[in-house]
């Protein structure tokens, strides 16, 4: 009898477990999971039709959302492994659960391992857990404060008055998940929140906390509280910044304020994208140009120009006019103008851009980048445009041959949140000063 022991029995290779990378506010969240962060205790993201609002507002929103497909190679192996944006394993997710998101995607909800640290990110050692900072201080020993924006003058005072009489250690929680920090970015809130700690009367820790700020203050603040809790047996939460405008918060010691400065330099200095929307033949383009060539005969700025012609011949290589394509087409000129702006560049933008939805995504990320975003309508009627038919693209297009054209067979929605300018009838000059006028009254250019 041949001895076919040796021989592997056939086995059936496990598929192998599914990986996904979290939206930022959900890695940010899972940070805090891993870390045991959360007080009460939470151990994996929740399925909000079922944690209940109130009180838990801000727990209903510790959510983890994935695409359809995903959701269902995540129930075939009971588990999912949550990886950061350049593919590194995070944590692993084991299924309980799953809820109906919108836009038909699939909520999951399950307990957390983690699979490794997130070792990038400025300031990544003061990420401490709950844990960590007990092995030296003991939670009874420790306010926390919750730190959205820079310390003022009167802030401290208030942290002195708290810790001070019974002897306690500040522990200065700055929350620096995404959107949550308040006038500044978020390492420039971990600096300044660094450089006040050296105006408290006792020592004080400073630890960073990834907790990443939702459109509701209600959940906001029960985030803090909650994170606040982890860590100290009393928590205080600073009243919030009344608005996130340009103007540098008041009353902050000279040091602070001095690195506000350099994070937030004024408007005119500061970068910013300036996108031109509007119909073929509109005059964005010859707008944007004339505006181009102002920023640069005045000398002081850096300039790019994203045109939607130019940008499809190079960046939209291949993409072509169905929704999706277009939308492809924003994101990417709206991805390069956020990292121009992040470096405090101009970058002017001249795609038609009709839809109302990626307008707005473009808008969240330049303003996530730091930038400044003013949209600009070229209102110029479809009648005018198609009048003036410089290309010859309408006449082709009422003749059937070019499918999708926006305006005669795909739609345009009209910005509401625009400097507007109409062309019909005025020269290049007239239009240009309308559109520098609104920018300098906004603080955007100089005059
Ligand atoms: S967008 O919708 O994705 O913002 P984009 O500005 O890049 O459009 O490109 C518009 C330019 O492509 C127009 O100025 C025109 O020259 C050309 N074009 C070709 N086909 C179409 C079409 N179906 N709809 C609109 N513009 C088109």
């Amino acid at each position: 009898m041949p001895d076919d022991s040796q021989t592997p029995s056939p086995r059936l290779a496990a598929p192998p477990i599914p990986q996904w990378t979290p939206a930022p506010r959900e890695l940010d969240d899972l940070d805090l999971l891993v870390k045991q962060a959360f007080s009460p205790p939470l151990t994996g993201f929740v399925d909000p039709t079922t944690v209940g609002a109130g009180s838990e507002t801000g727990a209903s929103s510790i959510t983890l959302v994935v695409s359809a497909e995903t959701a269902e190679l995540a129930t075939g192996t009971g588990q999912l492994d949550l990886i950061d944006p350049e593919g590194a394993p995070l944590a692993r997710l084991t299924l309980t659960g799953t809820w109906p998101a919108d836009g038909g995607r699939v909520g999951l909800t399950g307990p957390i391992a983690s699979l490794g640290d997130n070792e990038f990110g400025p300031f990544r050692r003061l990420y401490l857990s709950p844990s960590e900072v007990h092995a030296e201080h003991p939670a009874e020993s420790l306010v926390a404060i919750a730190v959205r924006r820079p310390l003022s003058s009167s802030d401290i005072a208030r942290i002195n008055e708290s810790v001070g009489e019974r002897g306690k250690t500040a522990l200065l929680l700055v929350c620096v998940g995404y959107g949550m920090a308040q006038g500044v970015s978020a390492p420039a809130l971990v600096r300044a929140t660094k450089t006040a700690a050296g105006h408290l009367e006792r020592p004080a820790l400073v630890v960073a906390a990834a907790v990443a700020g939702r459109g509701d203050e209600a959940a906001n603040r029960w985030l803090l509280s909650s994170v606040g809790r982890a860590f100290a047996s009393e928590t205080v939460l600073l009243d919030t910044a009344s608005s996130d405008s340009e103007s540098q918060p008041a009353g902050l010691p000279d040091d602070v304020a001095a690195i506000v400065a350099v994070d937030r330099p004024p408007r005119d200095r500061q970068g910013v994208v300036f996108f031109f929307t509007g119909l073929s033949g509109s005059g964005k383009s010859t707008l944007a140009r004339a505006l181009m060539d102002h920023i640069l005969e005045q000398g002081d700025r850096t300039v790019t120009s994203l045109d939607g012609d130019v940008v499809r011949h190079h960046l939209s290589k291949g993409l072509g006019f169905s929704r999706e394509d277009r939308e492809t087409n924003i994101l990417r000129i709206g991805y390069v103008a956020a990292e121009i702006s992040r470096h405090g560049g101009v970058a002017i933008c001249s795609p038609i851009a009709p839809f109302e939805a990626t307008r707005a995504e473009v808008r969240r990320m330049v303003e996530q980048a730091g930038g400044g975003f003013v949209l600009i309508h070229v209102a110029t009627p479809l009648a005018e445009c198609e009048r003036r038919d410089r290309k010859g693209l309408y006449a082709k297009a009422r003749a059937g041959l070019i499918p999708d054209f926006t305006g005669i067979s795909s739609p345009y929605e009209e910005p509401t949140d625009a400097v507007k300018v109409d062309t019909t009838d005025r020269d290049i000059a007239q239009c240009l000063d309308e559109i520098l006028d609104a920018l300098i009254t906004e603080g955007w250019l100089r005059s």
